[in-house]
């Protein structure tokens, strides 16, 4: 059955007290309306739909860059999740399959539990997903005779009887899109919130003689973000999950407690993640790599047996080789290191090529920008480069060749060159000792004034 993805996103949000619509604030490096089309995925949707509505167009080109096959609808005033719904019905006009509405607020419906909603669609012909919560609050109750939903209550217009039930709604449903559109067009808003509520559609899908039925999931899965405490929330629960998934699938984490992922961290296994690392998005650490303490990784690929850090910082672009070293205080950007090469100490390289076993010597800078334009500097294979040496880019060094340290590097060294690029030193015998009896004399003379 093609499916469908309705993804309510015109909340305010405004316990957020942000400036930005609370369906852009990150979890794990993702906006939650990432991690909401991410689960929804679990359906293969045909479709999907984003209703926008606080920051619209602020939501829509984050949407539209997640997925620029994406339909955006705009739900100007928020009258309630059934007429937030309803704004989605031109852009699923004609479509023949099963639509699902999911919340963009609300991050963690794991995709079985999507399948299992989908595999329920066969004995109902609406589905809700519920969960029994610890604490109902204000959630909406779930009416149940046996098997069926018969309604469902928000809790304001609950009686006490109903507040008592634990079974409450997470706010996915599924239903035959044309069915679904039907049932919302009935759907008033005479009740205590005056609002158009889409819970409303069971009961008036019972009320046809329609089968309306639950699926059940963990609450954790239906955790939302209303709040910066519960995104701080959200964003614990993902490492948890994160965490325990890496130790899982076979990689070592000395104290996996400090150590952060994106909602994208690609590691083989037998990699070794040493305290406080944090990855952002776009990082591939392979097999048996090693990452040191406190690096900050992102946008980079790590190969098999490089090592990194302590306290590295690999940022877009990086491409680390086999057998590579990157060391303390060494910043990457942009740069191809190949196989074996060495940066071992407080060095800045980006926009570059590092050569075969080449080696970086301590505070090598690449000098990549002019103030307007950014240059490459090219390092060849087993290329030494001397400690404290500027690469002022446009520049290479050739294959073999060697820069003196502390030179400040202009033009191309050829292959199997030594460059020097400073100045050349010369001894004044005996001055320092004459130096320093004259200070030391204009001292003592200071004392006695
Ligand atoms: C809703 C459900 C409730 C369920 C709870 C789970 C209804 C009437 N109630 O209540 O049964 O237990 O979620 O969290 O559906 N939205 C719009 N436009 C609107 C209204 C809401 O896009 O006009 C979006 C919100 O941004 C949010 C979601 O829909 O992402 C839920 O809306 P919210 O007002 O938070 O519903 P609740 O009262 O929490
Ligand atoms: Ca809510």
């Amino acid at each position: 059955m093609p499916t469908a993805l309705i993804i309510l996103a015109a909340g305010q949000g405004t316990r957020m007290k942000s400036d930005r619509p609370k369906v852009l604030h990150q979890v794990a490096g993702a906006p939650l309306l990432a991690h909401a089309m991410a689960a929804g995925a679990a359906l293969t949707p045909e479709r999907t739909v984003i209703v926008a509505g606080h920051g619209a167009d602020a939501v829509q080109a984050a949407a539209l860059d997640l997925d620029p096959d994406i339909a955006l609808a705009v739900q100007t005033e928020q009258l309630g999740t059934a007429h937030a719904v309803a704004q989605a019905a031109p852009e699923l006009e004609g479509f023949r399959g099963d639509a699902v509405v999911l919340y963009g607020d609300t991050p963690f419906i794991r995709p079985e539990t999507l399948l299992a909603m989908a595999e329920a669609r066969s004995r109902h012909a609406v589905v809700v997903l519920g969960f029994v919560a610890a604490d109902p609050a204000r959630y909406g109750r779930l009416v149940m005779q046996g098997d069926t939903l018969e309604r469902i209550v928000e809790y304001k217009d609950a009686t006490e009887d109903e507040r008592a039930i634990t079974l409450c709604n997470s706010g996915v449903i599924a239903a035959e899109s044309a069915q679904l559109f039907e049932l919302i067009a009935e759907v008033g808003n005479t009740n205590a919130a005056g609002e158009y509520y889409l819970t409303d559609i069971v009961a008036l899908a019972r009320a046809r003689g329609v089968s309306a039925g639950v699926v059940i999931c963990d609450e954790a899965e239906t955790l939302g973000v209303n709040s910066r405490a519960d995104l701080a929330a959200a964003e614990a629960a993902f490492q948890a999950r994160a965490r325990t998934r890496a130790l899982d699938d076979g990689i070592t984490l000395v104290a996996p407690e400090t150590v952060f992922f994106a909602h994208d961290t690609v590691i083989g296994r037998d990699a070794l993640i040493e305290p406080n690392v944090i990855f952002g998005p776009g990082v591939t650490v392979e097999s048996g790599a090693h990452i040191r303490a406190f690096c900050h990784l992102e946008g980079c690929h790590v190969s098999r047996g490089a090592v990194v850090g302590p306290y590295a910082r690999l940022r877009p672009g990086a491409e680390l080789s086999e057998d590579v070293r990157v060391g303390n205080f060494v910043e990457v950007k942009n740069a191809l290191l190949a196989e074996g090469a060495k940066i071992n100490h407080l060095s800045y390289i980006g926009d570059a090529t590092v050569g075969e076993r080449a080696n970086i010597g301590a505070g090598t800078i690449t000098c990549n920008y002019d103030g307007v334009f950014k240059h490459r500097t090219e390092i060849g294979a087993d290329a030494f480069i001397g400690s404290n040496t500027m690469l002022v880019a446009p520049v290479s060094v050739g294959a073999g060749a060697m820069t003196a340290s502390g030179s400040v590097i202009t033009g191309n060294v050829p292959d199997d060159a030594l460059a020097l690029g400073r100045a050349r030193q010369e001894n004044k015998p005996g001055l320092a000792r004459k130096l320093f009896d004259r200070l030391k004399a204009q001292k003592a003379n200071q004392k006695r004034d």
